[in-house]
């Protein structure tokens, strides 16, 4: 083991003598590694990641959030009679009582307890894998129904404001950056024709319609564990972007990536076309997820939010188009215009869509109230 990982590890309160730390999994955020440690002939297991700071610029606060959801969810999990080591994620302190460890080239690392016998997969294979997610991260909602969201930093400040990405388009147009306006003026008609729905989530909240919630906002597939033995799902991992929002937008955000017959960037938007039946699985998934723990104007409002967080995402590609292509990486040109123009298609399929998934919603609505 390198030596500068060696001293990381000793600064944490384990059990044993560490053996070893090696690179694991397959995030594309945290620096993740395995560490095996010796307790007394039997192998123990711990997460260590270092915390992206590009993307996280207080992990301080982030780990604030983190230990304070996952005690929440480890206090009902006891409760429950569950596993709590294995359904919910375990901080172990640095050796000066923090939640972290800062050393000395300003890195901040964190160390989990290793969720043992846990299965783990990086694409949805199946429409049954979706469904599963819904479950997963429904469940995520209902745990954490009564936890007082409003006390969580956001730790990427104005992450799913709408109007505020609006704004930030509209800043885009007025720069002109790189002179790319002049291709883009259709899209830019389409965003400005939604400004006023843009608003819809944060004037509910606003008339006191919408409760702040946790949200876990990275709701991938391979950020759920799943129990080896059983093949259920067992607990949801990277907590980085939790941040008090609404429950909506976890569900949006999963249908605007899983209910689409497409990849994010194809360019032939004769190919991208939204899913309702992927749609209807995953409302399936969600709704009977949280068990009753959402109101009924978050469920009600569930089919706009797949619509909101499309639009907002479609923004965001083409704004990063207007300003030269600085946030999300391309490996190819006008990839960012491709992905907004994909984004914005996917947004028209679902507006027509709209009937039919409040219909869709109000089924299960019923079911889960029966
Ligand atoms: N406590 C844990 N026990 C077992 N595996 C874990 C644990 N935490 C994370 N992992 C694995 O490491 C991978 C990367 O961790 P994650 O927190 O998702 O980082 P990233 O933000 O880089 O995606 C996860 O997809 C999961 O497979
Ligand atoms: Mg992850």
């Amino acid at each position: 083991m390198e030596e500068r990982v060696k001293k990381i590890v000793d600064n944490f309160d384990i059990e044993g003598v560490v053996v070893s730390a090696e690179p694991y999994g397959n995030g594309h955020i945290n620096d993740t590694r395995v560490v095996k440690s010796d307790v007394l002939g039997k192998e123990r297991l711990y997460i260590l990641q270092k915390i992206n700071k590009n993307v996280f610029k207080k992990p301080w606060e982030l780990m604030e959030n983190y230990v304070g959801v996952t005690e929440f969810i480890r206090k009902k999990v006891a409760a429950a009679g569950g596993d709590t080591e294995r359904e919910v994620l375990n901080v172990i302190k640095a050796k000066d009582g923090k939640d972290y460890y800062l050393d000395s080239d300003g890195e901040y690392w964190r160390m989990l307890v290793f969720v043992t016998d846990n299965l783990s997969y990086d694409r949805v294979e199946s429409p049954e894998q979706f469904y599963i997610c819904a479950v997963a991260f429904g469940n995520f909602q209902y745990m954490l129904r009564d936890y007082p969201a409003e006390t969580l930093h956001e730790t990427i400040p104005n992450f799913h404001n709408t109007p505020d990405r609006f704004r930030q388009l509209m800043e885009a147009v007025n720069n002109d950056a790189c002179g790319r306006l002049g291709e883009v003026g259709e899209e830019i008609e389409f965003a400005k024709a939604r400004e006023e729905f843009a608003g819809t989530f944060e004037r509910a909240f606003a008339e006191g319609k919408l409760p702040l919630r946790v949200t876990h906002n990275d709701t991938k597939l391979n950020n759920i564990l799943f129990d080896a033995k059983t093949g259920k799902a067992l607990c949801v991992v990277d907590l980085d972007t939790i941040m008090p929002g609404y429950a909506m937008n976890d569900f949006g955000d999963s249908i605007r990536f899983g209910a689409t017959t497409a990849a994010e960037d194809e360019a032939d938007l004769t190919k991208v076309n939204f899913d309702i039946n992927l749609f209807e699985l995953y409302a399936k998934g969600f709704i009977e997820g949280a068990k009753g723990g959402l109101t009924e104007a978050e469920i009600d409002l569930l089919p706009e939010s797949a619509i909101m967080m499309t639009f907002e995402c479609g923004m965001r590609f083409l704004a990063d188009y207007l300003n030269g292509d600085t946030y999300f990486k391309i490996h190819r040109p006008k990839q960012n215009l491709d992905r907004a123009r994909n984004q914005f298609k996917l947004v028209s399929d679902m507006e027509k869509a709209l009937p039919e998934m409040h219909k869709i919603i109000d089924k299960y609505k019923e079911i889960a109230n029966a």
